[in-house]
Formats: C-alpha cells, sequence, structure tokens
C-alpha cells in the first residue's frame, strides 16, 4: 500500500487531539527507568514473608510478567490496522504504548532475576483460566486483524486488549499487590515501579476507551461488538481469580476472594457504562470527555 499524503505536510498533527495529548503526558512522566528502580530493601523484605505469602506475590509477578510480554508482542496488529485507517495522531501515541509495555516486562523480568532469584519454571504459575486469556483469546484477539481490519474486528481486538486484559485483570492485579505490600510497608521499589505502570496503564485504558467509544458513535451496532466481547470473557476473568484462590488453604494475607470478584466487577461495569454513553455522544463530546479524563488523571 502507497502512502498518498502525509498529516505533518498537509494538515499537521492535531495538537488538542486526545491521541496527542496522551502522547505529549507520556513524553513527560512515561519516560521512567525500570532499570533505576532501587530493589535494596525489596531484597531484605522478601525473605520476610511466610512461604505461603511468597508464592502468592510470585504468582501475581508470573502473571504480570507473561501478561505484559504478551501485551508488548499483541499490539503490532492494531497499531498496523490504526496505520492503515488514516489515524496519524492515534499512530502516533501507539509508538509510546508498545515502549511502555516493553517497559513494564522489562520491570517484571528484572524483579524475577533479582528478587524472587527463582529459576524459570514460572508458566506453573499460569493456571487454565490464565492460559485461555493470555496464551489464547488476546492473541487471537488481535492477529485477527491481519487479515480482518474492519470496525467489528478492531473493536473486538481493544474490548480484549483494552477494557478486558487492561481495564480488568491488571487494574485488579495492582489492586492485589497494594493490598498485600502495603499494609506492611513492604517492597518500596517494588511498589514505586507499580505507581509508575499504573499511570502508564491509565493513558493506556484512556486511548482503547477514546477509541471505543469513537467507533461506536459512528455505528451503534459495534455496540453490540463490545458487550459480546466483554460478556465472553468475562467468565475466564472471575474464573482466573477463582484458580489462584484455589492454590491456598488460607488465602495468603488475609485476602479475600470476594474483594477481588467485586473489584473485577466494579471495573467491568464502570468500562461498560462508560462505553454504554458514547452510543449517543457525538464524536466532539467524545474528545471533550477524554480531554477531561486526561486531565483528571494528572491530577
Ligand atoms: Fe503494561
Ligand atoms: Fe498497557
Amino acid at each position: 500500500m502507497s502512502h498518498t499524503a502525509f498529516a505533518t505536510t498537509t494538515r499537521g498533527l492535531r495538537r488538542d487531539s486526545p491521541p496527542m495529548l496522551l502522547f505529549e503526558k507520556a513524553k513527560r512522566i512515561g519516560i521512567w527507568n525500570p532499570s533505576d528502580i532501587d530493589f535494596t530493601q525489596d531484597r531484605i523484605d522478601w525473605p520476610l514473608f511466610t512461604d505461603e505469602e511468597r508464592d502468592a506475590v510470585l504468582r501475581l509477578t508470573a502473571s504480570f510478567a507473561a501478561g505484559e510480554e504478551a501485551v508488548t508482542l499483541d499490539l503490532l496488529p492494531l497499531m498496523q490496522a490504526i496505520n492503515q485507517s488514516n489515524m496519524p495522531e492515534e499512530s502516533v501515541y501507539l509508538t509510546s504504548f508498545l515502549w511502555e509495555e516493553a517497559k513494564h516486562a522489562d520491570f517484571f523480568d528484572r524483579f524475577l532475576t533479582e528478587i524472587a532469584h527463582e529459576d524459570r519454571d514460572l508458566d506453573r504459575f499460569h493456571l487454565t483460566c490464565y492460559k485461555s486469556l493470555f496464551y489464547d483469546a488476546l492473541p487471537s484477539a488481535m492477529n485477527a486483524l491481519v487479515t480482518d481490519r474492519s470496525p467489528r474486528a478492531i473493536v473486538r481486538a481493544a474490548t480484549t486488549y483494552n477494557l478486558v486484559i487492561e481495564g480488568i485483570i491488571a487494574e485488579t492485579g495492582y489492586h492485589a499487590y497494594f493490598l498485600a505490600l502495603d499494609e506492611k510497608n513492604l517492597m518500596p521499589g517494588t511498589r514505586a515501579a507499580i505507581t509508575k505502570i499504573k499511570q502508564d496503564e491509565a493513558r493506556h485504558i484512556a486511548f482503547g476507551i477514546y477509541l471505543l467509544s469513537r467507533f461506536i458513535s459512528k455505528d451503534a451496532a459495534l455496540w453490540d461488538v463490545v458487550q459480546e466481547t466483554m460478556n465472553d470473557l468475562l467468565t475466564l476473568t472471575m474464573g482466573m481469580i477463582h484458580e489462584m484462590f484455589t492454590q491456598y488453604e488460607t488465602p495468603p494475607f488475609g485476602q479475600d476472594e470476594s474483594v477481588f470478584q467485586n473489584f473485577a466487577m466494579g471495573q467491568f461495569t464502570k468500562r461498560l457504562e462508560r462505553l454504554d454513553r458514547a452510543r449517543s455522544m457525538s464524536l466532539a463530546a467524545i474528545d471533550e470527555l477524554t480531554r477531561t479524563v486526561i486531565e483528571e488523571d494528572d491530577a
């Protein structure tokens, strides 16, 4: 496919568009270096956990490490579909998105090498529902775009990637890290990195919701694709939380499965409600709402 024109030499990039605002923000606060995270205290804290607590933190980290690697590997078909849909601002923003996912994988890999000192037989922590989500559902929704770049396929991919994997599963995972580590003030380096990762992810999720809202605003029938995809993946998401808890007689850190099921369900409802509103919104109103969300995330 040839290029017929370039944005920079015709109309210019729209600096006030949500993807360019996100790109500006990524250049400002997304430039942290996982290699600079200081693990001195984390190395001292690691042996203080009970065996079960260490197992739980390792399980969570093995889930995140592979999850971040998966989103790094699987984003490219969406970038390609956007590049070929004449959305230059979105294309520019997505370059920072991909780099950030690679840095997240870099951080969790560093944790496993420098803190956990484990052998790398960590796939054992990936159970049935986790595998269905990260080994199958995510790559198949994303790789479908290699041959099908229809709005339906893009909406299915972005719903899987941005709404479910990032907006529900990753958010629930951070919640677990903070509940486990915050109360006892343990592993400050890890918590600092996760705070940075969470900021990066807030931009990714804002982008995904913006992208999906625009598609839905242009064609209300795409709302059904969002709902179907979310519902298909909800059972696996809840199953993934449940299968983790079944591994322990007494949940480590006194954590309660229902807290996580409710948190995930709350995220699910929140994301769905936001997109439901997009059905009756104009593109200008979606831009405006997204700008507000980007500014609020700054606060
Ligand atoms: Fe990430
Ligand atoms: Fe992300």
